[in-house]
């Protein structure tokens, strides 16, 4: 008999081992995510993925699915909870999407839109981030930095190099580059890394590569970040990679 649990009163089935999450987006339910990205392990930091599971709140990119649980996503506390978390990642940061090269296909721009964030309700803390442009190729800029450690974990594991780390803690946090100087020109970084191409919002970008494709005409703009994720979900699960 087919493992299943109740997913917002929909029967979801999964295969021992599958997070919620993985068992959620294959059965086309989308479920919010920032620092997860499913071609990489989970970490839950964002939150942003929170479900109940039997009523406690539990990240869906780790949480295993189990047999019968009664699981809540698509819910107004939730997603309520939601804006909340992204209200907090943009006081926390310098966010500019107009003048941004990633607006468009930043994961933090468009979950703000599809969860119907409207204004950022806490004070803007604008905090003072160094950006790090003295590599040749790429350039870090740490205003919009939100701490995912998607490049910390992939540099580490994926491209062997550790480039990346998370320094301090709580508003004090920074990304920090693993370099004699701190500085990215010092670093083994190069644009081939894998981690050149996992940061969901414009901190790590290759340099020259600016407004290729023109604003307007980007992932995002055309359709909101649950469609293309479901879509780009599948397309991997088929073996295309959007
Ligand atoms: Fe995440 Fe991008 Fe910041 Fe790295 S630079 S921690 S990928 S937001
Ligand atoms: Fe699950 Fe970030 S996507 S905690």
């Amino acid at each position: 008999m087919e493992n299943t649990f109740s997913l917002d009163g929909k029967e979801i089935p999964f295969e021992p081992g599958q997070t919620v999450w993985d068992a959620a987006m294959a059965a086309g339910v989308y479920i919010p995510h920032l620092c997860h990205n499913p071609d990489y392990e989970p970490h839950s930091s964002c939150r942003l993925c929170t479900i109940t599971v039997n009523g406690r709140p539990f990240a869906a990119c780790t949480q295993p699915a189990v047999a019968d649980q009664l699981v809540h996503n698509n819910t107004p506390e939730l997603n309520a909870m939601r804006r909340t978390i992204l209200q907090m990642l943009f006081v926390e940061g310098n966010h500019y999407c107009p003048s941004c090269e990633k607006s468009g296909n930043c994961k933090l721009q468009s979950s703000a839109y599809d969860l119907g964030m409207q204004d950022n309700h806490f004070p803007q803390l604008f905090p003072h981030r160094e950006p790090d442009s003295s590599h040749p190729d790429v350039i870090l800029d740490r205003d919009r930095c939100i701490l995912c450690g998607l490049c910390v974990r992939v540099s580490r594991d994926v491209d062997k190099k550790s480039i990346f780390a998370i320094a301090n803690r709580g508003i004090k946090s920074e990304l920090i580059v693993n370099s004699p100087s701190g500085k990215l020109v010092d670093s083994k970084v190069s644009v081939d890394d894998e981690a050149m191409k996992v940061c969901p919002v414009g901190s790590l970008m290759i340099k020259r590569k600016g407004f290729e494709v023109p604003i307007g005409q980007r992932d995002y703009d055309k359709e909101p970040i649950s469609v293309v994720s479901l879509r780009q979900f599948q397309g991997r699960k088929e073996g295309r990679h959007e």
